[in-house]
This record gives structure tokens, sequence and C-alpha cells, in this order.
């Protein structure tokens, strides 16, 4: 019997595998409305039978996009699209989630098709902000240290978002907290330097993130999953490291939080990060078992098998697949040949299941 497909409850949703979609930016998004790249590209996950597909990072606010491709969810327009995605997506037995982020100084770049980097005045640059006045690297912008106001603006843009993710009809709700954004730099000594209650010691780092929640909770019912994905260390000294992401996700729990989804790096340029099969599975185990709460565990996961025996090792409760479902939508129909389970198959591909 198959761990990988055997469905989980989190809250009241019933997830049919631990197959999850990591979020990944398409950069397709027009005014930050989905386009029908976007209908194909989650759509095809979907008849490809991913249990929980989570939605690419999609900003709060304009200036929360890391690139003018990003998807946005500040206006009903937005929510229609995305409704018809959904759709879809429920059609096929697979839960849609979505990531919800603000790029803080990670924010105003070129499309990865442009070439990397900031946008410059002429590509339309826009002032960015940060919790303190460090930029992200060299000939990079330097943000604007926000304000109390301004930080009270940008939790309720995380709220209003959430009711619209709920009212697209999204089940679960991921709050970006990872990879340099704008969360992960409150939570980061070394990009948070404020001396007001936001800033210094743990507490006051992570108090953004924890408003967040309470605002999100709020608006997003009870009765569904929300998951925190979080770098569990910046890779340099004196800063975030997994001991603190312990006790965050601790905290995190109080809060009714149901899954941390453990990722790593991305707060500077230069963090020596060596990629291979479970680079950040050690964090996910860690969290999973020290903190006691449901991890889903990414980086590098590329088989069925890998994901077996994580299962089975209570090492993390989901298996997040990311660049192997950019190469086949279909892995979590074709993976079956490898764990020899007999599950469905959408009805109009059934003559290709031998
Ligand atoms: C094209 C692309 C876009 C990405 N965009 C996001 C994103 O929107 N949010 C996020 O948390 N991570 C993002 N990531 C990171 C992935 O979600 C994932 O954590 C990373 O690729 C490692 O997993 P993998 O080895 O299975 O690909 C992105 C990765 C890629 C390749």
């Amino acid at each position: 019997m198959s761990i990988l497909y055997s469905p989980i409850k989190i809250k009241d949703i019933e997830i049919k595998n631990r197959i999850m979609m990591s979020p990944m930016c398409q950069y397709s998004a027009k005014d930050g409305h989905a386009k029908d790249w976007h209908l194909i590209h989650y759509g095809s996950r979907a008849v490809g039978n991913v249990g929980l597909i989570m939605f690419e990072a999609t900003a709060v606010l304009p200036k929360g996009r890391i690139t003018y491709g990003d998807l946005g969810l500040w206006t009903q327009e937005h929510v229609v699209r995305l409704k018809h995605i959904t759709n879809f997506i429920k059609k096929q037995g697979s839960v849609p989630g979505i990531q919800l982020a603000h790029a803080g100084r990670k924010a105003s770049l070129r499309l990865p098709i442009d070439g990397d980097g900031p946008l410059t005045a002429e590509q339309g640059a826009w002032q960015i902000v940060a919790p303190s006045a460090i930029r992200f690297g060299d000939n990079y912008q330097i943000p604007k240290e926000l304000s109390i106001c301004d930080i009270h603006s940008i939790q309720e843009s995380f709220a209003n978002a959430a009711q619209k993710a709920y009212n697209a009809g999204f089940q679960v709700l991921e709050i970006h907290a990872a990879h340099g954004y704008l969360i992960n730099e409150f939570l980061s000594p070394a990009s948070n330097h404020r001396n007001d209650e936001y800033g210094g010691s743990f507490e006051n780092r992570i108090r953004f993130l924890m408003e967040i929640i309470d605002h999100v909770k709020f608006v997003w019912p009870d009765n569904l999953p929300i998951f925190v994905r979080i770098s569990a260390t910046d890779y340099i000294e004196e800063s975030w490291d997994i001991e603190q992401s312990i006790l965050l996700a601790k905290e995190l729990k109080k809060k009714g939080v149901d899954v941390i989804d453990v990722s790593s790096g991305g707060l500077t340029p230069d963090a020596p990060v060596k990629y291979d099969f479970g680079y950040q599975l050690g964090y996910a185990e860690r969290i999973h078992k020290e903190a006691n709460i449901m991890t889903a565990t990414v980086g590098m996961n590329t088989t069925a098998e890998q994901g077996e025996t994580i299962l089975r090792n209570d090492m993390s409760e989901i298996i997040v697949y990311g660049r192997e479902l950019l190469r086949n939508p279909y892995f979590g129909l074709t993976s079956e040949k490898v764990v020899h389970e007999n599950m469905e198959w959408p009805v109009q591909y059934i003559r290709a299941k031998i």
C-alpha cells in the first residue's frame, strides 16, 4: 500500500494523495490577471493526478509583485479569472491552493526572459519597501523602510487577498514567508535592523508574520487549511536558522497554522546552498518532530520512490514536487507504474493506462 497515494485530511479538506505541486511563478500574468496559460498549466497537473496544486506566488498588492508578470489578487476581476481555473481543478478531484506573497526588497525585477536583476526607471521600476533600508545586493534598489502605518496596511492587504482567494474557490491558503521576500525580511536579523516592536528580538521579528496570520484568520474559514512556507535557514552567520524556524513553527501551530512548507535560502544572492536530493529534508523532519506539526518537504524531489521513503520514515507528511512537474505534468499518473497502485485515471485517458 503506497503512502504517497494515500489521502490526507487537513481540517475539512481531504487531499487524494500526498503529492503537492510547488508554487512556481509563471511570469505570464497581465496586471496580475490569470491567462489561458494558467488554466492549461494548472489544469494539466490536475488531469495529471496532483493532489494539491499550489498556485504560484500571488501578490497581495501591485507593488508587492516580483515582476510585471506575477499573478495578483487585489480586484474582483482577478477573482473571476481564478475561479474558472479552480472550478476545473476541483472537477478533476484535485485541491487548489494559492500562495499569497509580497516581494518586499525583491520586488520590481525584470522578467527572467529579459535577464535577471532590477527594472530600470525606463523599464517601469517602482519604489520597493522592506523592514529596513538595506538592499538585496549590488545594483539592486535601496528599499524604503516601512512605517508602522505601512506595515498595518500590508497586513490588511493579506487579509483582503485571503478573502478573495476564498471567493475564487481556493481550499488551501499558503503564506509565503520564505526566499527572502517581505515576510522573510522581517524574520531575518540580516535584513531587519528595526528598533521598534517589529525588529530586534525573535518575538519582535516574527510579529509581522504572526499578525498577518491573525488578519487572515478573520476572513479565511476555520475549516480550511493554512500553510506557511518558510526558509528554514538563510545559510549565513548571525541570521535566521533552523533553531528559530522550529520555535516559529511552534508559535504558528498555536495560531492554528496546519502545515509548514519547508524551503531554504533566498535572503542573499550568494548563499552557499548545495542542491541535491534531500538538501532541505532534514529541516522539514526536525520541524515536524520538534514542533510537532505537519510539514511539506520540497527540493529536488523527482521520483515516487523518494516520496514513499520520506513518508514511510515519518520525515514529512506531504511531498512537494517542483521542476519535476514542469518536466512531466502527468508525473502523478505515470509514477503509478513505479508504486503499483491501482488508481483512477481521467476517463478520457483510460485507454493509455497499461
Ligand atoms: C520557475 C520557478 C518558479 C518558482 N516560483 C516560486 C514561487 O512562486 N514561490 C515559491 O515559494 N517558490 C518558487 N520556486 C521554488 C519552487 O517552489 C521549489 O521550492 C524549488 O524549485 C525547489 O523544488 P524542486 O527541486 O522540486 O524544483 C520557483 C521555482 C521555479 C523553478
